[in-house]
């Protein structure tokens, strides 16, 4: 029987777990398939036609195993591959769904500033889209963004450096510049995935008037208020509180990070894109 009724969740590595995590809390009932594209990861850095055509490969992998919704819990692939999925390639899914995380952080995260002034964090590809300064502009426009490329946090991460003295004194050496260069800015917005991993070092060095935001929360509320909204779609989806795990790389990697970073005890099987 074809399998059908799932919410996928797809990032280029373990990143989108932490925002996966924040939706199985608040829509715990419906059944989970997440994609991480270990083999190819870090994105940040590569073309955006590599990044369309991984990200867009990946989503046609998820529909075909039941996915009626993709979430691109990925800054990079939402920055450079989403709006030519969703206004060229669905097309000829008029069924499904492809959402990324960018469009409900600009929405809400701008409340969050006294100053009205804040800093998106992010890979080399998502600052250098201009996505933020967009989606910011259209939902927010009394919000001064400054974008700030963090390249080296994502190997860090992935790597699993950031447990060391080395890898924290790499990533110190970026939050003191950006104290330095932004010092109106109030709110930090972690825009990307993998970033709230080191979230709670990050808010520790900064200042505390500083308040560093991630976006899994942000994105499971949008995420619920999107199928309120689109009642086909939610009767779509399958309730049996199911989650399954796939990645392009390592399983048994992937079940340590998991474990390690997230505190989540996950099978993972290995496909090949
Ligand atoms: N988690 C991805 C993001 O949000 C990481 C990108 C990468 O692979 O460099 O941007």
């Amino acid at each position: 029987m074809l399998k059908h009724g799932l919410i996928g969740f797809f990032d280029s590595g373990y990143g989108g777990l932490t925002v996966l995590k924040e939706v199985q809390a608040l829509l715990p009932q419906y059944d989970y398939l997440y994609l991480g594209d270990n083999k190819r990861a870090p994105y940040g850095e590569k073309t955006q036609q590599e990044v369309y055509e991984y990200t867009w490969e990946s989503i046609q992998y998820l529909f075909s195993q039941g996915c009626e919704l993709v979430i691109l819990a990925c800054n990079t692939a939402s920055a450079k591959a989403l709006r030519r999925i969703q206004q060229n390639d669905l097309l000829a899914f008029p069924d499904k769904r492809v959402l990324g995380v960018i469009r409900p952080s600009a929405e809400i995260v701008g409340t969050y500033s006294q100053t009205n002034q804040l800093v998106v964090l992010g890979t080399r590809g998502t600052i250098l889209s201009n996505t933020y300064l967009d989606e910011f502009n259209n939902h927010s426009p009394q919000t001064i963004v400054h974008q700030y490329a963090c390249p080296s946090w994502v190997p860090i991460i992935e790597s699993g450096k950031h447990a060391s003295k080395e890898g924290l004194n790499l990533i110190k050496e970026d939050l003191d510049a950006i104290i330095k260069l932004y010092p109106q800015a109030d709110v930090i917005l972690l825009g990307c995935t993998h970033y709230p991993i080191i979230q709670d070092f990050i808010q520790t060095y900064l200042p505390s008037k500083i308040k560093v935001v991630s976006q899994g929360e942000i994105v499971a509320a949008s995420l619920k208020d999107y199928l309120n909204r689109h009642d086909w779609l939610q009767k779509k989806l399958t309730q049996h509180a199911s989650s399954k795990y796939l990645t392009t790389g390592n399983p048994a990697d992937f079940e340590k990070q998991a474990k390690d970073i997230l505190r989540l005890n996950i099978k993972v099987e290995q496909i090949k894109l």
